[in-house]
């Protein structure tokens, strides 16, 4: 996989496709669906044209709840890697593709397994919480997995004798932290496209958007999660959206997600937050957030995926059978009322 560093990180700009390639496209996709009995789940992230061509559209709760209950022979993930081997974990024997094998992750990078082996050493006592946003081996190790989701959720039902130990994402593990009150020892990682949100756009947004709510993703900041109305996954954002009396939205996560905020509440309208990063401004001054991991993926690379079943997810089996039970644990803990 591709381990690019955070400082290499740029927004990913692409020219839509005209409406004749992409009508192509998505016909020749919906037809090798039809063949190969496969199902295409894809992230809240993706490009228009691919969460417009897919099964089912979510978060990363939704999507590995989607993967725990398919009938399908073949799995076509869209979305990061992670996310992709969630899906084969959880079906080791479905084939399970994937349109970019370097779409990764940088909460992914930031948590390598020997280090997480080496840290679960200096305390018996660690009950680990893995954010899913990590690798198979990670997963391996750990406890129990969480998504945005359900991290709350997760830790409070966390026994109470145990000393917590939550992986990868430091920003995420400090919002449950105030949310719950537990205290836990937290990972040094983060997502490179959530913190690069400040303060100061967010302010600047509500200054000129008074009547706007506020909707931020708990992997940002905590200088910029205590300006938000609501803190909250990605499928929780466009529940809020579409539930909330509010027209008008700001939005403090990755771009993509409008496309969805948008075909799901066409009379509200939705602000995205500029990142201001002098270095990162690209040519046509775009400033909002793309996450480049997630923005690898395109609709040739989809139909491409199908056609030849790789890149195909491949674990070692006794990665496949550790890392299944936490994961499995999360849906259960998710599924309680
Ligand atoms: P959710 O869609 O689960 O909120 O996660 C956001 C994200 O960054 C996925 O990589
Ligand atoms: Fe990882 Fe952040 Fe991209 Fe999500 S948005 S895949 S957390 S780098």
């Amino acid at each position: 996989m591709n381990t690019a560093s955070n400082a290499d990180a740029r927004p990913v700009h692409r020219l839509p496709l005209a409406a004749a390639r992409r009508e192509e496209l998505t016909l020749e996709i919906l037809e090798l669906r039809r063949r190969l009995n496969a199902v295409i789940l894809a992230h809240n992230y993706q490009i228009p044209e691919i969460q417009d061509v897919a099964d089912y559209v979510g978060d990363s709760l939704g999507l590995a709840q989607q993967a725990a209950k398919t009938k399908a022979d073949v799995i076509v993930f869209c979305g990061v890697h992670f996310m992709a081997e969630t899906a084969k974990i959880l079906n080791p024997e479905k084939i399970v593709v994937l349109p970019d094998k370097d779409a990764g992750c940088s909460l992914e990078e930031s948590c390598p397994p020997d280090q997480l082996a080496a840290l679960q050493a200096t305390n018996p006592n660690f009950y680990t919480i893995a954010y899913i946003n990590c690798s198979a081996a990670v997963k391996a190790l750990s406890d129990v997995i969480c998504t945005s989701g359900n991290a709350e959720k997760i830790v409070r039902s966390a026994p109470a004798d145990r000393d917590l130990l939550f992986v990868p994402d430091e920003n995420l593990g400090q919002w449950v932290m105030e949310r719950t009150g537990r205290p836990m020892t937290l990972w040094r990682g983060n997502c490179y496209a959530h913190v690069e949100f400040r303060r100061d756009a967010v302010l600047r947004l509500r200054q000129r958007y008074p009547d706007a709510k506020v909707v931020v993703h708990p992997e940002s900041l905590h200088e910029v999660r205590e300006l938000a109305d609501e803190v909250c996954s990605t499928e929780k954002m466009i529940a809020y959206c579409k539930s909330s009396p509010a027209r008008r939205f700001v939005v403090v996560t990755e771009s993509g997600i409008i496309h969805r905020m948008q075909k799901e509440c066409p009379d509200k309208e939705f602000i995205c937050t500029p990142v201001y990063d002098v270095m990162r401004m690209p040519a046509d001054n775009c400033r909002c957030s793309e996450c480049k991991y997630m923005k690898l993926n395109t609709l040739e690379k989809l139909r491409d995926c199908m056609v030849r079943l790789a890149p195909r997810i491949e674990l070692p089996a006794e990665i496949l059978e550790r890392a299944r039970r936490p994961i499995e644990r999360m849906l259960e803990i998710s599924a309680r009322p």
